[in-house]
């Protein structure tokens, strides 16, 4: 007897924050798998702010969600069906499984993990692409050398977090900018930061003369925006300003807000580079087993919001936006 599936398929583009009724909610049986094909049931979904740019229109750095497609999603999951000769029930995987309680199709893209070497959810934050995203943006556009002063926006986030903990393996002085008391307490405590701004108590240029006495050698940008603007008035001679995201402009029904002081850049010789995890998909491996090492000997603490429930997707989707996940937002199938 086949399974059902639920699924979000993508309805409409959004205009703003995204709502329900632009998904269509259904269930379906789950389709058996063809030849060469497997199923997957999905346990849990990674929800991400570039969710939201995916449901666009228009040329990016991989193609948007068509109208009427399971909205895409990456996730890890079971092996329940098999007609590959390198899969079997019962086996674990990651990759993009979509906003559904099954996944059916070609195996490529997916890539198998171990359950018994880290729970889960784990392999969608620090292990993961969020992990990826923080390693390589950080050592390799951002380059930082200890005694530099590394500033993280969106830093008691996923990717934030990370990178805030690398900088500090690294030797540089570290500063998170990060929204509410709570977080900020986290980021000195829990994670050690040097310093932190809240940006919804304070001025963040303010906070940034009192916890960075000698400017800013990096700049982790996640936000964009007003910060990204403050953040450029303090910037060094040869700085590096990682763009990773800009998570205040995803919903924005104007046009995308750029940063008004960027002649900062020519007056420092300073560097502002794009980033995007998949180019280096071939290194994860290496990168993987290397932040593995540092989960296992305390190093690097990796934090999980774990939401129950597929039916709750768009709502859930919706605290990233309003900061109200505390750690890699997942949400359990
Ligand atoms: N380029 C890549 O390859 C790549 C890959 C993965 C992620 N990213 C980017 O990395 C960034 C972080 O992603 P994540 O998955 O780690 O999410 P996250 O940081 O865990 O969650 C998003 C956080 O953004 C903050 N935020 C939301 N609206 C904001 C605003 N208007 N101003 C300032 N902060 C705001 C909130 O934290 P507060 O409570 O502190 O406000 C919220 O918790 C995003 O921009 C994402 O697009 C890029």
């Amino acid at each position: 007897m086949s399974q059902s599936n639920r699924r979000f398929l993508l309805a409409k583009r959004p205009v703003g924050a995204v709502r329900r009724d632009d998904f269509t909610f259904e269930t379906v049986p789950a389709q058996a798998p063809g030849a060469g094909q497997i199923q997957v049931r999905n346990l849990y979904l990674s929800l991400d702010p570039a969710m939201r740019g995916w449901m666009n229109e228009g040329k990016s750095y991989i193609p948007p969600v068509a109208l009427g497609e399971v909205m895409r999603a990456l996730g890890v999951g079971e092996v329940v069906a098999s007609n590959h000769p390198d899969y079997k029930p019962g086996d674990h995987v990651s990759g993009a499984l979509g906003v559904q309680d099954y996944f059916t199709g070609q195996p490529q893209g997916l890539y198998k993990i171990d359950p018994r070497l880290a729970p889960l959810p784990r392999y969608l934050s620090a292990l993961g692409m969020t992990g990826m995203t923080a390693y390589f943006a950080l050592l390799e556009v951002g380059q930082p050398k200890a005694g530099d002063t590394v500033v993280i926006s969106g830093a008691a986030g996923a990717v934030g977090s990370i990178v805030g903990q690398i900088a500090k393996l690294k030797g540089c002085h570290v500063v998170g900018i990060a929204g509410g008391a709570q977080k900020c307490q986290y980021l000195k405590d829990e994670l050690g930061f040097d310093g932190v701004i809240d940006y919804k108590a304070e001025d963040v240029l303010a906070g940034l003369k009192r916890e960075c006495p000698k400017g800013v050698d990096v700049y982790f940008d996640n936000v964009g925006g007003e910060i990204l603007d403050a953040v450029l008035t303090r910037i060094n001679f040869k700085a590096r300003i990682v763009i990773c995201g800009a998570i205040s402009q995803y919903n924005n029904k104007q046009a995308v807000k750029g940063p008004a002081n960027y002649l900062a850049l020519l007056v420092n010789r300073a560097r502002m580079e794009g980033f995007v995890v998949t180019d280096h998909a071939k290194e994860y491996g290496k990168a993987a087993q290397e932040m593995a090492g540092w989960l296992a000997a305390g190093k690097v603490k990796s934090k999980e919001d774990v939401v129950e429930g597929l039916e709750t997707f768009p709502e859930t989707l919706l605290k990233l936006f309003s900061g109200e996940n505390f750690g890699k937002l997942v949400l359990k199938v």
